[in-house]
């Protein structure tokens, strides 16, 4: 999740832009720059790493004139390695944008860029913005249009705001995705805009939460909406509220940003007839007849589900082991084998060391990972990023999804090359890839169930969530939640084990989570709920069907894919866990004992 913030006015623009970067700190970032305007000297200063670094450039430049007009960034990469050279604003001949999502269409624009003799400098896909713009300025020096045409050519998440001398009175803004807010700044002749609440607070009132589709231009004179699809809204008033955005916990607004971050996470990559990765060609698979995953804990878990996935579509034999375990186990490697390491924080040490043991015995190796620059993505030959934008929250919710949802493209990439699935079941799961984001929308209702339910779940000796096929790691998935935040006993297990020994544990206080999809081994499931029922196991059902000898039951939307039911079950667990934790007046956010990234043996 990128930050950006813009500032038109008489104070000092580059404070409000250095402060209100450091407002946006949490949302993760590898690499940050600001670009000031007046008249016509535009003023540009990036840099890796922390805000620190990019504040000492601007004080080393000790800037003698003031400056009217200043946007800056702080990017977290998914196109192109953190480098000052990807780092936001990116500069045409006369003009600098920053960017938020992801431009879907970039490659093509470049290309057509290039041959109008644009030259690029960075590896983004945000710098074809800045060129449109200048292209279309040189043919109708009329910055306004120029804007509106730009805009009309992209395609994907964009929310921009751009800087010209074509115009140096005026910011140009437009939301398409990601979030941007344009306030009115206390000031006279003030207009602020930031990614989030947080860097206005204490400097406006009034703000417009954009809307897709909605831009304009800003200048001291006021804003000039390009669409009347507007309201004014206050801005609260807490910064820490604002960082949450008004969730209780970091936890809580991660889980809600699912959706968003899936839809980033798949954008560019899904295509009409199969999936593409910027990252990795189809030489990637070229003698490869087996598949081993690495990871731990939650991560684990995505690769646990995706060998399903794997030998199902791709037909190709896929095993998963716990880091922990693989390293210490003189394990036997070929190099026919791919080697897939799994990790949200790309520094988890056992994840890193068994990484590291595969390319030392000569394997091909891919990380999944949500941030660049990390370890595992500088160890590993090619890196998938999931895009999920910084997790705060210790117990991992956003992570697990965005990496469930890239190993399931990466197994369709496969299954494509390899020619191991008819055109027709291509289809149909590029279809169901594409309705996960709205799998993944949490209704009230749902929230509202789960937060109920919780009370009834403060004190047992225990929890066993069961589920078969790849509703199994999602039951271990949902254990390990539990266990993270509430603090009591769970565990996932393959629901047609429970009859070789824990069933001797099934008694009232013994809480059974069973996770029962429509749309693969209904029956099979049921028949081992039954048994769980039938010697007083309370149990909670979650699924589509009614399920009458349920004690509680969640109720989840009817879909024709059990990957849909995958991901609206997975909310429902991760809420519950949640709730139970918030009843039990624990800390969500840092749960007792756990630390974001294990670093450590
Ligand atoms: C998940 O909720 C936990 N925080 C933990 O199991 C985590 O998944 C594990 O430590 C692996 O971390 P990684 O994904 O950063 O490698």
């Amino acid at each position: 999740m990128c930050g950006i913030v813009g500032y038109i006015g008489k104070q000092d623009t580059t404070k409000y832009l250095l402060d209100g970067l450091k407002e946006l700190e949490y949302r993760g970032y590898d690499s940050a720059g600001i670009a000031l305007l007046n008249t016509d000297k535009i003023d540009v200063f990036k840099a890796l790493g922390k805000l620190e670094n990019l504040k000492n450039k601007v004080d080393n430049a000790s800037l003698s004139s003031s400056y009217e007009i200043g946007i800056g960034h702080t990017r977290w990469a998914t196109h192109g390695k953190p480098t000052e050279l990807n780092a936001h604003p990116h500069l045409g001949e006369y003009s600098y944008v920053v960017h938020n999502g992801i431009i879907e269409n970039y490659k093509e624009l470049k290309e057509e860029l290039i041959e109008q003799g644009h030259s690029f400098v960075s590896q983004t896909d945000t710098e074809v913005i800045v060129h449109l713009f200048e292209n279309y300025q040189n043919k109708l020096n009329n910055p306004i249009e120029a804007f509106k045409e730009t805009i009309s050519r992209l395609d994907g998440a964009f929310s921009i705001l751009l800087i010209s001398k074509a115009d140096p009175s005026k910011i140009f803004f437009f939301k398409h995705g990601s979030p941007l807010i344009v306030a009115q700044g206390n000031e006279e002749g003030e207009v602020l805009f930031a990614s989030s609440d947080a860097p206005l607070i204490g400097l406006a009132n009034d703000v417009v939460y954009l809307e897709d589709g909605v831009g304009g231009i800003a200048s001291t004179e006021g804003i000039e909406f390009l669409s009347d699809d507007y309201s004014w809204s206050t801005l609260p008033t807490s910064k820490q509220f604002a960082q949450k955005d008004g969730y209780r916990f970091f936890m809580e607004k991660e889980i809600y940003e699912q959706s968003d971050v899936v839809s980033d996470c798949m954008l560019g990559r899904i295509q009409d007839n199969g999936i593409d990765f910027d990252e990795i060609d189809e030489s990637l698979i070229e003698g490869i007849k087996e598949i081993k995953i690495c990871a731990c804990g939650t991560s684990y878990h995505a690769g646990l589900t995706s060998s399903y996935l794997f030998e199902r579509l791709s037909k190709v034999k896929c095993n998963v082991e716990i880091a922990s375990e693989f390293r210490y186990k003189e394990p036997l490697l070929s190099d026919d084998t791919l080697f897939i390491v799994i990790s949200q924080s790309g520094e988890t040490a056992d994840t890193l060391e068994a990484l590291k043991m595969a390319k030392n015995a000569g394997l091909k190796s891919l990380v999944v990972c949500n941030v660049d620059n990390s370890s595992m993505t500088r160890t590993a030959d090619h890196t998938i990023l999931t895009r999920a934008g910084i997790e705060k929250g210790v117990a991992s919710t956003k992570a697990f999804s965005t990496q469930t949802v890239v190993l399931w493209m990466l197994a369709l990439y496969f299954a494509k090359a390899k020619e191991t699935i008819s055109s027709e079941k291509l289809q149909e799961e590029l279809h169901a890839l594409r309705e996960v984001p709205k799998s993944l929308i949490v209704e009230d209702k749902l929230h509202e169930k789960t937060r109920r339910l919780a009370k009834r779940y403060l004190h047992g000796h225990g929890f066993f969530f069961i589920g078969r096929d790849v509703f199994f790691p999602l039951a271990l998935e949902g254990a390990l939640k539990l266990k993270e935040i509430s603090y009591l006993h769970a565990e996932g297990y393959p629901a047609g084990e429970m009859k070789h020994g824990p069933i001797a544990l099934a008694d009232p206080e013994l809480f059974t989570i069973a996770l029962m999809p429509q749309n693969l081994l209904y029956d099979k499931i049921k028949s081992n709920v039954e048994e769980l029922s039938a010697r007083d196991s309370t149990i909670c059902a979650i699924s589509p069907l009614d399920f009458e000898l349920a004690d509680d039951f969640i109720k989840t939307l009817k879909t024709d894919h059990y990957m849909l039911e995958f991901f609206e079950m997975l909310i429902a667990l991760q809420l519950l866990s949640m709730e139970i934790s918030i009843r039990l007046g624990n800390d969500v956010d840092m749960p007792r004992n756990l630390a974001k990234s294990v670093t450590v043996e």
